[in-house]
């Protein structure tokens, strides 16, 4: 998989001279395993520096995030983040609260490793409300750390090594390595922007039939989406759903933005469709719905024998997700639908807030049908890519989004795209705005 790296990490030499030691601070004159090769010849910790691979084959396959890169970079260079998808205004006050009594009254010990009863419970509980299922809280749900590592762990669980995935792009960063790690292939399907102004992100039928065959274990739903903003109809998951049932293959939806959605538009969730519950994993969160992106609580809600593994997975990885948080997840679950509704509002209102400015800046938006990012086409700037326009953006405008092809497998696709968060305060937007003022006037 060829992405972009922004700046390369320092790579752990598989040749490190006994010089590196030197330097790590090591008081070698101490180290019995150094003092007995003085007498007998190379050390084992000698023989470990001389030409050993000391790095896996998988982690050759994936670069650092490019989104966690360019949050760095905006820091950097006091640039306005409008990179990483994270609130810069506060989390509810109820969940706040909550979270402090629980510490106060000394949750401070690991929860049950799947995840503590009360938010299993709550998750198990909404997942009735919103999407018409019953779930059983004993046996279906796993908490884990963010929807990240339900993601990553829900495939460790399901995938052999070779099976492979269908996964829509321009896809959510981590779904790349995220399949690499778990051994399997990811197969990519386009999803075109849209054609005009207010028309939709679509994919060629033929071309996602044809992804499908005896190989493919699951797909990977990301809806709503990022990059895109794309919500899929329910005709979509349909089509989606006929095929999965056909070549008899997993759904894993990533459905964090769910309650993040604009103009009426409707969060159809797969496992509610016919024929998919018993092969439906549903991964959601706290991250996005309540505005805690740091607490890192999310669950992958899956029929018992899949989750059997998936907690299997979860326990070696983390044993759990944070139990004071778990709690405060508890009661966040219990906020009325007035707070969704109002959540929603609140990203109408800052949407509609950065487009203009975008637009006015040179930049052609794909205006999104819900969650919290707007893709857009930079063709108008004249870079040779979108790499060396967001290095531009966040040194010389002073404002961080993410270079397009983060979100291809192959860069050349994203060449000519740019994606930016639009989940901040009125005034971040405002600065965002002045400062994107400055990009239209050296264009001219
Ligand atoms: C589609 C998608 N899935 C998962 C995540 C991460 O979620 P969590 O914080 O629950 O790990 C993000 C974060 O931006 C995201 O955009």
């Amino acid at each position: 998989m060829s992405r972009p790296t922004l700046t390369k990490g320092k790579k752990v030499s598989s040749t490190a001279s006994p010089s590196s030691l030197k330097s790590s601070g090591v008081d070698r004159s101490k180290s019995p395993l150094l003092a007995k090769s003085v007498r007998n010849g190379p050390s084992r910790l000698q023989v470990a520096t001389r030409g050993k691979q000391f790095l896996s084959d998988k982690v050759g396959h994936f670069t650092e995030s490019v989104i966690r890169e360019m949050t760095r970079q905006a820091m950097m260079h006091q640039a306005v983040n409008l990179a990483q998808g994270f609130p810069d205004f506060p989390a509810p006050a109820e969940i706040k609260q909550a979270a402090q009594q629980a510490v106060a009254a000394d949750v401070n010990q690991y929860a049950i490793t799947w995840g503590a009863k009360n938010l299993r419970n709550a998750i198990a509980r909404q997942m009735g409300v919103w999407q018409a299922i019953t779930v059983d809280p004993e046996k279906e749900i796993t908490v884990c750390c963010g929807s990240t590592e339900a993601m990553i762990s829900t495939l460790l669980a399901v995938c052999n090594t070779g099976d492979e995935v269908v996964i829509f792009e321009p896809f959510y960063e981590n779904y790349g390595p995220d399949a690499v790690l778990s051994g399997a292939k990811p197969k990519f399907v386009t999803l075109r922007p849209p054609a005009t102004d207010n028309g939709e992100w679509t994919f060629d039928p033929k071309e996602l039939r044809r992804a499908f065959d005896k190989h493919t274990k699951a797909i990977i739903l990301n809806t709503p989406n990022n990059p895109t903003g794309k919500v899929f109809t329910r005709g979509e998951l349909e089509m989606i759903r006929d095929l999965c049932v056909e070549f008899d293959v997993l759904a894993i939806t990533d459905e964090i933005y769910e309650h993040i959605l604009y103009e009426g538009t409707e969060h159809v969730s797969m496992v509610s469709l016919e024929g998919m519950r018993e092969r439906t994993v549903t991964i959601n969160g706290m991250s996005k719905t309540y505005s805690v992106t740091g607490w890192r609580v999310g669950w992958a809600v899956a029929p018992e024998r899949i989750t059997n593994a998936i907690r299997k997975v979860h326990d070696f990885l983390t044993v759990g997700a944070p139990a004071p948080l778990q709690e405060a997840g508890a009661v966040a679950l219990t906020l009325p639908p007035e707070y969704y509704s109002k959540l929603a509002e609140g990203y109408r209102v800052r949407r509609d807030h950065l487009m203009p400015a975008l637009t006015a800046a040179g930049f052609k938006c794909f205006r999104p049908r819900g969650a919290y990012y707007v893709m857009t086409d930079i063709s108008a700037f004249g870079f040779d890519d979108d790499v060396s326009f967001a290095k531009y953006l966040v040194q010389e405008i002073g404002v961080a989004c993410v270079p397009g092809s983060s979100f291809y497998r192959d860069a050349r696709d994203g060449a000519r795209q740019v994606r930016f968060a639009f989940c901040k305060k009125p005034e971040t937007l405002d600065e965002a705005a002045r400062r994107l003022a400055k990009l239209r006037r050296a264009q001219r």
